[in-house]
């Protein structure tokens, strides 16, 4: 599994111009805000990309990652191993939270736009439960430009097939065909139709601005907010509980 975690980090490179570097900047503060052996949990995991960051940066880190993706799931089981506690659970159904123990830090990244704002709101209400106070949440995402700035959401967006169109031309893998990719493994193929069936009718939803990520942390109970990195549309929002 773990040429899989390998093939999806190449495959989201594709989408994600600065990718490591983002990783890299979660890392660094949430090592200066929360020391050398934080509990963490990865906020809709995926293969495990944070988690498996996390462990080598942080040797006496303790990690719980959630996601509600089958396939991904079992593939960070695999790459993994017993470093990671895995929790399979829907972040849109109440109650997911209950499967989680109190921790320092939240990371996620690319994911929290398949929310939409209510349910981001939520999400971000119950991390702000989840968090020990002083702890912090860095969310990695594409955000959107505002009406205000149709300039910079064209250069974006030309950045963004630009990234594309090189990453393809070096041989990763589409979204698509990495998923299709994982579905020959017959350990993956039994839950390609338990996976359709968990996320039929929900498309994707159009970005949220920053300043909706702003509000909604502060509502939700977050003492400070802020950005810690950004590159075109690509931020890292941080909240500290
Ligand atoms: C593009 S992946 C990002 C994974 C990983 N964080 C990374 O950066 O490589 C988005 C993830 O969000 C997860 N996700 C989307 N909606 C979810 C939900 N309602 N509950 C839990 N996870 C969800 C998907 O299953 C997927 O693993």
């Amino acid at each position: 599994m773990r040429d899989l975690l390998e093939s999806w980090d190449r495959q989201q490179e594709a989408y994600i111009a600065h990718r490591e570097q983002r990783f890299d900047v979660m890392l660094d503060v949430l090592r200066m805000t929360c020391g050398d052996a934080p509990a963490v949990l990865d906020l809709a995991c995926g293969p495990g990309a944070i988690s498996d960051r996390v462990l080598t940066a942080f040797p006496q880190a303790r990690v719980v990652a959630v996601d509600y993706d089958p396939i991904l799931l079992r593939v960070a089981g695999g790459a993994l191993g017993e470093r990671v506690t895995l929790v399979d659970a829907d972040l849109t159904a109440p109650g997911w939270e209950h499967a989680v123990p109190p921790v320092d830090a939240i990371l996620s990244s690319t994911a929290l736009h398949w929310l939409s704002p209510t349910e981001l709101s939520a999400v971000y209400a119950t991390a702000a439960r989840l968090l020990r106070p002083g702890g912090v949440l860095l969310n990695a995402d594409h955000l959107r430009y505002g009406p205000g700035n149709p300039a910079l959401r064209e250069v974006a967006e030309r950045h963004d097939a630009r990234t594309q169109a090189a990453a393809f031309a070096a041989e990763a893998l589409t979204y698509d065909e990495w998923y299709a990719a994982a579905a020959r493994r017959p350990e993956l193929a039994e839950l390609v139709e338990e996976r359709a069936a968990r996320f039929a009718g929900r498309p994707p939803q159009p970005l949220a601005p920053l300043a909706f990520h702003l509000a909604a942390l502060e509502a939700a109970g977050f003492t400070e907010t802020g950005t810690v990195w950004q590159y075109l549309d690509d931020y890292v929002v941080f909240a500290r509980r």
